[in-house]
């Protein structure tokens, strides 16, 4: 059966990095907190775009695939935090890398967007538009976090992954998968401004930053990403022995230790970057199925669980069987421009525009 197969793999970190104990200069937390409630030591903090981060992370995973940008025929940026919302991140995206023959859109499902996208390429090429799909999931969450609100700022970091998919009939690629919302939920994780609701001009500042009831949301992700992690495990038909990997989305080491008990796999069989990277959002999963490919953690015809959940409320989860090659077929040069601003020089704004509590013009 025509399927799509996993040929690229690339990531893409912005190098200035925020620690817990950075953190704990501008906000009253501590990094025995952070580390001991969420697993994250330290996040990385963007100084360019997202369509920067993610062109850097499309480049590598089109070079391990051994492709030139204007061979890809789709572009799928997963984002809730796109360059400019008309046109579509993605068209950023697709200029920058001169993918001049690709169709290209953005995906919004929050932190679900990369199995989301995953599944939406993976259709396309199975039902013959496509040939050639370059996935991207890119965020640049600290344009949307409120560095002085402890219970979200500890938590998000800014970064991109990318795979390419090509079409295959060589039995890998996707074998099931489970995309589903709860938007009757949607208040417990989201941006209330930002959108077209209400009248231009009158969003306060802190309508624009990310809104959380976390420990609701993380009695939900436990659900949401064990069930639907089970249930496909079970729709490939294969049995948990058969899992060599779960990639999960990481928001919370907890969150995954609970899936991977209810999945009932050992430690040795789940991935975990939480520590350096925090919550990428859309990004998380593909970073961490870069990491994982380059760390020998997942080999040729490997089964691997992808799972997530993210604001909607969504959640997404797929068993993906990965292709021969574990090796890139090249290289690139592709980085970001290097800057010399430290984390804390560029979370600034964002601690001076939140701090303000109407649409009125700060000091
Ligand atoms: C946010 C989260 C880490 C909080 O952990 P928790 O164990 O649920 O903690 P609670 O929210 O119950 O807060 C416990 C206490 O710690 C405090 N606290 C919250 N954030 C803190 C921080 N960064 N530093 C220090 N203390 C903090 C709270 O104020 C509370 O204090 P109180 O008991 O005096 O009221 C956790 O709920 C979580 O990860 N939820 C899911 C979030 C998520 O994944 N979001 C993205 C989805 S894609």
């Amino acid at each position: 059966m025509r399927n799509a197969e996993i040929t690229g793999w690339g990531k893409c970190l912005p190098p200035a990095v925020l620690s817990n104990s950075d953190l704990e200069t501008v906000v009253d937390t501590s990094d025995e907190w952070i580390t001991t409630r969420t697993g994250i030591k330290e996040r990385r903090i963007a100084h360019v775009e997202v369509s920067d981060m993610a062109v850097v992370a499309g480049r590598r995973a089109l070079a391990a695939a051994g492709l030139e940008p204007d061979q890809i025929d789709l572009i799928i940026l997963a984002t809730c935090t796109p360059d400019t919302q008309i046109p579509a991140g993605a068209a950023h995206v697709q200029a920058k890398l001169g993918a001049t023959n690709a169709a290209a859109f953005d995906l919004n499902a929050a932190c679900s967007g990369f199995i989301y996208g995953l599944v939406t390429g993976t259709n396309m090429i199975r039902a013959g538009s496509n040939e050639k799909v370059l996935l991207i999931g890119a965020e640049k969450l600290r344009y949307v976090t409120d560095y002085s609100d402890r219970t979200t700022c500890v938590l998000f970091g800014d970064g991109a992954g990318a795979v390419v998919l090509e079409a295959t009939d060589n039995g890998a690629g996707l074998l099931s998968s489970e995309l589903g919302i709860d938007g009757t939920t949607a208040g417990i994780l989201c941006v209330p401004g930002g959108g077209t609701a209400g009248d231009p001009g009158t969003t306060p500042p802190n309508e624009l930053g990310v809104r959380m009831e976390g420990p609701e949301v993380f009695r939900r992700a436990v659900t949401m990403m064990g069930d639907a992690s089970a249930r496909v495990v079970d729709q490939a038909g294969l049995t948990l022995d058969d899992v060599d990997i779960l990639v999960p989305h990481q928001a919370n080491v907890r969150i995954i230790d609970a899936t991977a008990r209810r999945l009932g796999l050992p430690p040795e069989k789940v991935f975990i970057n939480i520590q350096s990277y925090g919550n990428t959002s859309a990004a998380t999963i593909p970073i961490a199925l870069t990491e994982a490919v380059e760390a020998g953690r997942i080999g040729p015809g490997a089964n691997i669980v992808l799972a997530a959940f993210g604001g909607g409320l969504t959640w997404a989860a797929g068993v993906v069987k990965w292709g021969d090659r574990t090796e890139p077929l090249a290289e690139t040069e592709a980085a970001l421009a290097p800057t010399d601003a430290t984390a804390l020089e560029l979370i600034r704004p964002n601690l001076d525009f939140f701090g303000r509590t109407s649409t009125e013009p700060g000091p």
